[in-house]
């Protein structure tokens, strides 16, 4: 009796202070827990409206998180709804510098999406998740409301310090998911030719003289930039420019025959890209140029997915002025070094080998 009255009051007082040692030991998340955090959000169907569309249905991991059906467009959560564009990979995103003009010239660089319209990849997931075209979502409130039915619910509050007001949870899973989207996952840099810029990888002769060709004659490295970028310690691909290529229209692109609300003009439409971003005629028709890391695993091609093969999108920057295509916006078309480059179909498959070592993953044979 006396030993079972000790247990009691030992338990009597042990509680209490194994709840305080809890209480006082509230840990700063890591980095680490916020990017395990922001996954379980990027990963979860219930964010959308109704539930069913995660970022992973558009961003999804095999094709290097761009659109793992190889549709020009994606479809949104309600059946029917179409983005017009083509979903970008989310590789590398969070090196993406914020927009801006280049003084005393118009040469606009940097931004998100593929016309430049955020800055910012916290502000930019207002896009995909109140689109009305993509998850859905009438506002904050529905958002948050997710958040108690959440099996991320326990470390969602651990890592943000219990969020309380809707403004406050909401930015705490869009710190989440852009953590997630700058981890290590996503930013791995370990495709060949980022072993052969080390000196680890040994490219064949057809790879070589595409690399040749790429920064050479070719010229694509002047804006595909093969210059390490500060921020990342590594080449990117891209300097972040806008251009206009003279992409013809994708006559299938589903955006045309989706709802009227999200697209009054039909056919019609006119993807005015940068130009209606900064609201300039002058910048009409161009898009950001693209990191071509992994672009091996992101077709179909170009703002509009337009471009079913990679084979296809390199022929076009080749030889568009002799395949006799009608632009989208036949002004402030780039025709100095796009389009004409007078190189043979060997030189091409070569330029396309070259692109394949930029996917990552890579492993040695031995
Ligand atoms: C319905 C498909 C769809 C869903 C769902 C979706 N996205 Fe996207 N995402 C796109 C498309 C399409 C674009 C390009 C849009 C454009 O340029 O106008 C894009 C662009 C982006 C970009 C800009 C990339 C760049 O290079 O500038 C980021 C970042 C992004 N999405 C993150 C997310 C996140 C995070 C989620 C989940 C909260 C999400 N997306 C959900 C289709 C989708
Ligand atoms: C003047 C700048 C410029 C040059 C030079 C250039 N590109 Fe591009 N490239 C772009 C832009 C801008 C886009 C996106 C255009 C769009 O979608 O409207 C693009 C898109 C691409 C794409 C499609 C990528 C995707 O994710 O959809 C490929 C592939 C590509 N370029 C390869 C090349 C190759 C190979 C060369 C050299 C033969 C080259 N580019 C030269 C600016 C350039």
């Amino acid at each position: 009796m006396r030993l079972m009255q000790r247990l009691i009051a030992i338990a009597l007082l042990a509680v209490p202070a194994l709840f305080a040692a809890c209480w006082m030991q509230q840990p700063v998340a890591t980095n680490a827990e916020k990017e395990a955090l922001g996954s379980r959000l990027f990963f979860d169907k219930m964010l959308s409206e109704p539930d069913g569309q995660a970022c992973s249905v558009c961003h999804a991991p095999r094709t290097a998180f761009a659109d793992p059906d190889g549709a020009a467009v994606s479809e949104g959560m309600v059946d029917g709804a179409f983005v017009n564009r083509n979903s970008q990979s989310l590789m590398y995103v969070s090196f993406v510098p914020p927009l801006r003009l280049q003084p005393g010239t118009n040469a606009y660089f940097g931004g998100l999406f593929w016309d430049g319209r955020s800055n910012d990849l916290r502000h930019q997931l207002a896009g995909p998740l109140f689109n009305p075209a993509e998850m859905n979502n009438a506002d904050t409130a529905q958002l948050v409301y997710e958040i108690r039915f959440a099996n991320w619910k326990r470390d969602f509050n651990r890592c943000y310090d219990r969020p309380k007001t809707n403004e406050e949870k909401y930015n705490a899973m869009i710190d989440a998911i852009a953590h997630y989207e700058a981890s290590d996952e996503l930013n791995p840099f370990s495709s060949a030719f980022d072993l052969f810029l080390r000196g680890q990888y040994r490219m064949t002769p057809e790879e070589e003289m595409g690399y040749e060709l790429f920064k050479g004659k070719a010229q694509c490295s002047s804006c595909h930039s093969l210059q390490p970028v500060d921020a990342a310690g590594h080449v990117l691909l891209t300097d972040y420019s806008y251009h206009n290529l003279g992409l013809p229209k994708n006559p299938s692109n589903p955006f045309y025959t989706t709802f009227s609300h999200l697209n009054p003009n039909g056919y019609s439409a006119i993807d005015r890209g940068l130009g209606a971003v900064v609201n300039d005629p002058a910048q009409d028709g161009k898009f950001r140029t693209p990191s071509l890391r992994n672009v091996a695993l992101t077709a179909p091609y170009f703002h509009h997915g337009g471009v079913a093969t990679l084979e296809e999108a390199v022929h076009f920057m080749v030889a568009r002025d002799q395949m006799n295509l009608v632009p989208e916006i036949a002004a402030n078309i780039e025709t100095e070094r796009v389009g004409h480059l007078g190189l043979s179909e060997k030189q091409e498959r070569a330029i396309v080998a070259f692109l394949l070592l930029l996917t990552d993953g890579f492993e040695q044979t031995p």
